[in-house]
């Protein structure tokens, strides 16, 4: 996701700014931009690309004495990664860098043209710059303007604002994005970042900006005030010692600080898109719809089980047919294609060899495509006529945690937009639905209670001839994601199956050396599922059942929340797959975050 350096000092604020973003390289980045504020002349340089193009293009830039700075890296969710929507973002007097998305942002931008003001990018962020500036129009002071414009903003933002003729401050404010700000006492510099990395080697403490706080620095004083304008504390914290400890936040892995990274990333992609009454996607024109009678859903490993578990939700919720493919065997079935289909391709990468290769079949066939994708500007999004973007940021670990989230939760979210445009849906269900979604963030919250117990728990699941991960309805393609999950880092066997099938076949496999994990939701299929578990509990197989509802025979029991809707209860059993599987992978000391024989991108059949 994108990541923000600040600097006010009398070291070269231009290699402080490079220096501190290329310690945010490793969260990902489409373009990169930075600039100097000295002696009330403004120096900003912006490119596409990796840093060094940002660090050629402000070469000739040497920066002596005391001077203010900003820096990005913009991971594109608003507007494409090119240089105009590329950070800082400006005004007349004013330069901004702004992490987090402005949810009102279209009701401002429409009520700033209306005013006159006008608009160089695609960016939710410049609104906050050209709202400011009106805002001090009518204010007695800058702090004040500042003040005014943060509380007129949605959303979440981390955001650095420095100003013209005030070249000796910076504004800061932060509300569900990460802010961090240092300061060296003896010389009297500042310093901000979105994470710790930057910092290191510059402070040895910081102040981890709360949500609500906003203020300025100006060389001698920080200014902290919380959300009711009262000034706070400044509480300060020891920075780690160490960069790659840093850059995973103190996690032991990636994969376990993208599985905690979820609640928030989910609040993102809900983002703007999940409303008061209704869902909407500014990226997609809802005539693509027109004259669809089947949605066709193509994708490979991970993605291809968000697809599967979607399309209960297509069928159920928008009552729409719906076929679900994988990339390597739809490519090279002679599918039969007609235009009365729309295509839809799910990629955490956009560039999976067999996913492309299907839907250039797809388009060369005519059909309407669709991408739901988490890089914008990859080879998938740049192919489809329409994109949706997941805002999981970038995803290190190999085995995906977060993307698959983020893609779940946009799946659910079109099936929903999809039964609203075609008036499938009553308005009290579209309600419930809607409340259902904003609450999802919160079931994706680890608790350390809920993940010590599978740590616990975990050493009893290092051996065995084999797992089934077993589940109905859309729990069946989540215990093909646990059961993927599993095998993928621990290199145990596992198998994901439909609870309701085992007696078909697999219970012939039954013995205590069987693991099965069973994920057991209390609103979908309960009794019917508790009777298939029942089935293999009684020939011998050692069961792990996951549900908010005890469950007497179970060899093992991993209690989730009771909530209202199976889609809270999935979301929340997601969470506690990948924990078991990831706390198995440690126990058997392999490397979670790149498992052997695997590539977190697959570009190549
Ligand atoms: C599993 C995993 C893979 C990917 C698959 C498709 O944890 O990450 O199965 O899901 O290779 O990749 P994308 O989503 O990039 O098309």
């Amino acid at each position: 996701m994108c990541g923000i350096v600040g600097y006010l000092g009398n070291q070269s604020s231009k290699d402080i700014l490079l220096d501190g973003l290329k310690e945010l390289e490793y969260r990902g980045y489409d373009s990169a931009g930075i600039t100097v504020l000295k002696d009330s002349n403004f120096s900003i340089y912006k490119s596409v690309g990796k840093l060094n193009n940002l660090v050629e293009k402000s070469k000739n830039l040497s920066v002596d004495g005391f001077s203010v700075g900003i820096g990005h890296t913009r991971w594109a969710t608003h507007g494409k990664p090119t240089e105009s929507n590329a950070h800082p973002h400006i005004g007349e007097a004013t330069h901004i860098v702004h992490n987090g998305i402005i949810e009102n942002y279209q009701e401002l931008k429409k009520e700033l043209i209306a005013k006159g003001y006008r608009f160089s990018s695609q960016t939710d962020t410049e609104v906050i710059v050209h709202l400011f500036e009106e805002n001090l129009k009518s204010s007695k002071d800058t702090f004040s303007a500042f003040n005014k414009t943060i509380f007129q903003l949605d959303g979440a933002y981390a955001l650095l604002l420095i100003k013209k003729d005030e070249p000796e401050k910076i504004y800061f404010a932060k509300e569900g994005s990460p802010l961090i700000l240092g300061t060296n006492r003896e010389t009297g510099e500042q310093f901000f970042a979105s994470s710790d990395s930057p910092l290191i080697g510059h402070v040895a403490e910081v102040i981890y900006l709360q949500d609500g706080e906003f203020g300025y620095v100006d060389g001698k004083n920080i200014n902290l005030f919380n959300g009711a304008g009262d000034e706070v504390e400044q509480v300060y914290k020891k920075l780690p010692e160490n960069r790659e400890i840093a850059q995973k936040d103190g996690y032991r892995f990636f994969m376990e600080k993208e599985i905690y990274e979820q609640s928030q990333v989910v609040s993102d992609t809900i983002m703007g898109r999940a409303l008061d009454s209704s869902i909407e996607f500014d990226e997609i024109d809802p005539t693509i719809f027109d004259g669809i009678n089947e949605i066709k859903l193509c994708a490979c490993g991970t993605s291809y089980h968000t697809a599967l578990a979607s399309s209960y939700l297509f069928e159920r919720i928008s009552k729409t047919r719906v076929s679900v493919e994988f990339g390597s065997e739809f490519r090279y079935k002679d599918p039969l294609l007609t235009k009365d289909t729309l295509f839809v391709s799910i990629s955490q990468s956009g560039e999976t060899a067999d996913t492309l290769a299907s839907l250039k079949m797809a388009k060369n066939a005519g059909l309407k495509t669709l991408a739901i994708c988490n890089v914008d500007n990859s080879s998938i999004v740049r192919l489809s006529d329409y994109s949706i973007l997941t805002r999981a940021g970038v995803e290190k670990g190999v085995a995906s945690t977060k993307a698959f989230a983020t893609q779940m939760v946009v799946l659910y979210m079109l099936s929903l937009y999809v039964a609203q445009i075609r008036n499938n849906i009553e308005k009290e269900r579209l309600q419930k639905e809607l409340h259902t979604i904003r609450e999802i963030p919160n079931t994706l919250t680890v608790t350390s209670k809920l993940h010590e117990k599978i740590k616990r728990l975990s050493k009893r699941y290092l051996h065995g001839h084999g797992f089934f991960f077993i589940g109905r309805d859309i729990f069946y393609p989540l215990a093909l994601e646990g059961a993927l999950k599993l095998k993928e880092i621990s290199y145990l066997h596992s198998e994901g199956y439909p609870a309701g099938e085992m007696k078909h076949g697999p219970i012939a496999l039954a013995d205590p050396e069987l693991f099965t994990i069973a994920l057991l939701p209390q609103n979908i299929l309960y009794e019917k599922t508790k009777s298939n578990i029942e089935e293999l509990g009684a020939r011998d197989s050692t069961i792990c059942v996951i549900s908010p509802k005890s469950f007497e025979l179970a060899d093992d029991f991993i209690r989730t929340s009771s909530h209202s809707h199976y889609m809270l209860e999935f979301f929340e059993m997601m969470v506690v797959v990948q924990l078991l599987s990831m706390e198995v992978a440690i126990r058997l000391q392999n490397d979670v975050d790149m498992p052997r024989n695997l590539a977190k991108s697959v570009t190549v059949e």
